[in-house]
Order: structure tokens, then C-alpha cells, then sequence
């Protein structure tokens, strides 16, 4: 039986690698840094390891016998982290996770980056091939930024003879997402109180189909390759009324206007600064929402068969999760 850890397994995408992983008869460690959201591993047959991946022995230490790892793990920025600050302590990760890596004999590394490294194209789907350059030619959002940065970093790994495969997950909804990033979203629709909503292209994969994803691109991806695991390309207005027929509520009537988005996101920022939490919106949001993402996921259907669970099946798994643990 083939070791492999993951890292993150506590995450939202983490915790569905893992059973995808058990799925297919691999021994897992499931590596994590803090145990506050071990409930995302309850009842599964797996080695259970700490880790910073931040700490060269701790990283060495998961890493011990296992001829896959899986990183999930991966630096994202907080909204309110300078642009040359976040910039610098992603690429700073790459450099020391990727160092430890390759002291360690790994046969294969499947690195989980994001769908935001891929360029849209006015009037046609992206593919793998929009790779954003860097650096960049163009101003974009921060975590999109440090995302670019950190991918072409780790490429340059791959130049160099390092056995990786990346997959650029899109908007991931599912299970597991215990500290909700894409699925606040699907929260806040689930609420039925949003009266409005901003109106751009997205697309939507079930979290799952991105664990099943990743694993094979593990054993059947090509070195050096980005697959896209993504599905459904739809506007936010079709997603927020897709989680309103999920959960029985009212779906917001009304698209907000560009300027009056800027104003709201702004709105969000300030109270968020005040009451040191997250923004509900952020400028940086509503900016990339004006040019918006829709994908085609042609080549990791192909030749990873990436499964493609219907947009609606993965709103119910997430809002039936969030129930069950108490999440509003
Ligand atoms: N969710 C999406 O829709 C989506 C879409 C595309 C790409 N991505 C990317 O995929 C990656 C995983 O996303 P996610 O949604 O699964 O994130 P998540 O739910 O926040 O989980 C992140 C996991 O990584 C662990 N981690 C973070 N920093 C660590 C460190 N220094 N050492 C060890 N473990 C660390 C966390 O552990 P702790 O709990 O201890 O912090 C957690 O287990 C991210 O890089 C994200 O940018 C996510």
C-alpha cells in the first residue's frame, strides 16, 4: 500500500483529498497545524500528524516515508496584508516547503494553487493555457496576485527536475469548509434576507470532485502540467438562486450596480477594520467580478476524468454540513 500525506487535511479541500485518497486504497497521513478543526478527519482510518509546514523539521517529519504529499496547505493572504508583504511571504513558502520537498526523496507532488491564475478571455472559456504571466501585465486582486506569483514559483521547481502537478481548483462548494471562505457565500444566500446580489461569472466545482481531481492527478498527471478542476460556469445571480431553491428561502431580487457595489464593498471594509474581521465584500471582489471567470475543464475531464458532480447536489451537501455543525 502507497503512503501519502496530505497537507491541510483539516481544510476544506484537505479533508476531501483524504477521502478520495482512502478511497483508492492509499495509507494516509492526514497532517494539520492546528487540531481545532480535526472534526473534518472523525472516523476515518488515518495517521493523524501535526505539522507547520512554515518549520523545515516539522514539514521533514510528516513527510517520513511517504512517497506522495499532497499540498493543501498553501499560503493565502489576508485582506488587509500589504500587496509586496503578501507577495513576498507566499513566494518566502514556496521556497522553504518545495527546499524541504526536495531533500526528501518524494516520488510526486501534487500542488493545490487556484483557478484565479487563469486569465479570463473575453468571449471565450479559459483553459489552462491562459496562464497569467509574471509578474504581471496587469493590476489584479491580491490573493489572485499572490496566487500568479506563487504558482510560477513553484513551475520554476518543476524546470529544475521537481516531480509536481498542479490542479487550479475554481469556487469550491462542499463539505468540510469549517473556517467558510467560499462557502460564505453559500451561507449568506442560504439565509434569505440578501436582498440584492452583484451580478458576474463564476464557476462552481463540488469540493469532492476536486479531491477525486487531485488524486488523479497524482497518478496520471504529467509533470510540470495545471488542470483545471472546475465545472459549472454560472453567474452569481444563478448561484444565489440555486442555494435559495436548496434551502427553501427567498433569493435576492435585486443586481447591484457596479458603483453601488464599490460603495457597499468599501462600506464592509470599514466596519470589518472596526470590528478586526473579515470584509463581507471586498473591493477586491467586486473589482474582479467585473471581468469574471468562466472555465473550461476539458483537459482534466479528459485525461484525469474529473468527475463532475451537478452544481445543485454540491449546494446540498455544504448547506446539510453547515447545518449539522451549527454554522447560520
Ligand atoms: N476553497 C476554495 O474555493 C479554493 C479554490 C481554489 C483554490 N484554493 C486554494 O486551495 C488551498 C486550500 O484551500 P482550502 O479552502 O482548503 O483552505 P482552508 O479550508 O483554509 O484549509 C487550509 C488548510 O491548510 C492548513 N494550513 C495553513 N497554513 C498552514 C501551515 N503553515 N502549516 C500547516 N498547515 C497549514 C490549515 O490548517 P489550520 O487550520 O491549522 O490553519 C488547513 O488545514 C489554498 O491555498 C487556497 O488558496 C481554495
Amino acid at each position: 500500500m502507497s503512503r501519502a500525506v496530505v497537507l491541510g487535511a483539516t481544510g476544506h479541500i484537505g479533508a476531501h483529498v483524504v477521502r478520495a485518497l482512502l478511497a483508492k486504497g492509499y495509507a494516509v497521513r492526514a497532517a494539520y497545524r492546528t487540531p481545532r478543526y480535526r472534526l473534518a478527519l472523525e472516523g476515518l482510518p488515518v495517521e493523524q500528524a501535526s505539522c507547520d509546514i512554515e518549520e523545515a523539521a516539522s514539514l521533514r517529519r510528516v513527510l517520513e516515508g511517504c512517497a506522495l504529499a499532497v499540498h493543501c496547505a498553501g499560503y493565502y493572504p489576508g485582506f488587509t496584508t500589504p500587496r509586496d508583504r503578501a507577495i513576498a511571504l507566499g513566494l518566502e513558502q514556496i521556497r522553504r516547503v518545495f527546499e524541504v520537498f526536495r531533500a526528501s526523496g518524494l516520488a510526486r507532488v501534487v500542488y493545490v494553487s487556484s483557478a484565479a491564475t487563469i486569465a479570463p478571455q473575453p468571449g471565450r472559456l479559459s483553459t489552462e493555457a491562459d496562464q497569467e504571466p509574471w509578474p504581471l501585465a496587469q493590476w489584479k486582486p491580491l490573493y489572485a496576485t499572490v496566487k500568479i506569483a506563487m504558482e510560477h514559483a513553484v513551475l520554476r521547481y518543476h524546470r529544475h527536475g521537481f516531480p509536481v502537478v498542479i490542479v487550479n481548483p475554481s469556487v469550491c462548494v462542499g463539505e468540510y469548509d469549517a473556517r467558510p471562505f467560499s462557502g460564505r457565500l453559500v451561507l449568506l444566500f442560504a439565509r434569505g434576507t440578501m436582498p440584492v446580489y452583484l451580478d458576474y461569472h463564476l464557476n462552481v466545482v463540488y469540493t469532492g470532485d476536486v479531491g477525486a481531481g487531485a488524486v488523479a492527478a497524482a497518478e496520471q498527471g504529467q509533470l510540470g502540467a495545471r488542470y483545471l478542476l472546475a465545472h459549472q460556469n454560472v453567474t452569481l445571480g444563478e448561484l444565489a438562486h440555486a442555494v435559495a431553491r436548496v434551502a427553501g428561502v427567498r433569493p435576492p431580487r435585486w443586481r447591484l450596480p457596479y458603483p453601488v457595489a464599490m460603495g457597499a464593498a468599501a462600506l464592509t471594509e470599514a466596519v470589518a477594520a472596526v470590528t478586526r474581521t473579515e470584509p463581507l465584500l471586498p473591493r477586491s471582489t467586486v473589482r474582479l467580478a467585473r471581468h469574471g471567470q468562466r472555465l473550461d475543464p476539458a483537459r482534466a475531464r479528459r485525461e484525469l476524468g474529473l468527475p463532475q458532480t451537478p452544481m445543485e447536489e454540491a449546494i446540498r451537501r455544504a448547506l446539510a454540513w453547515f447545518r449539522q455543525h451549527g454554522y447560520r
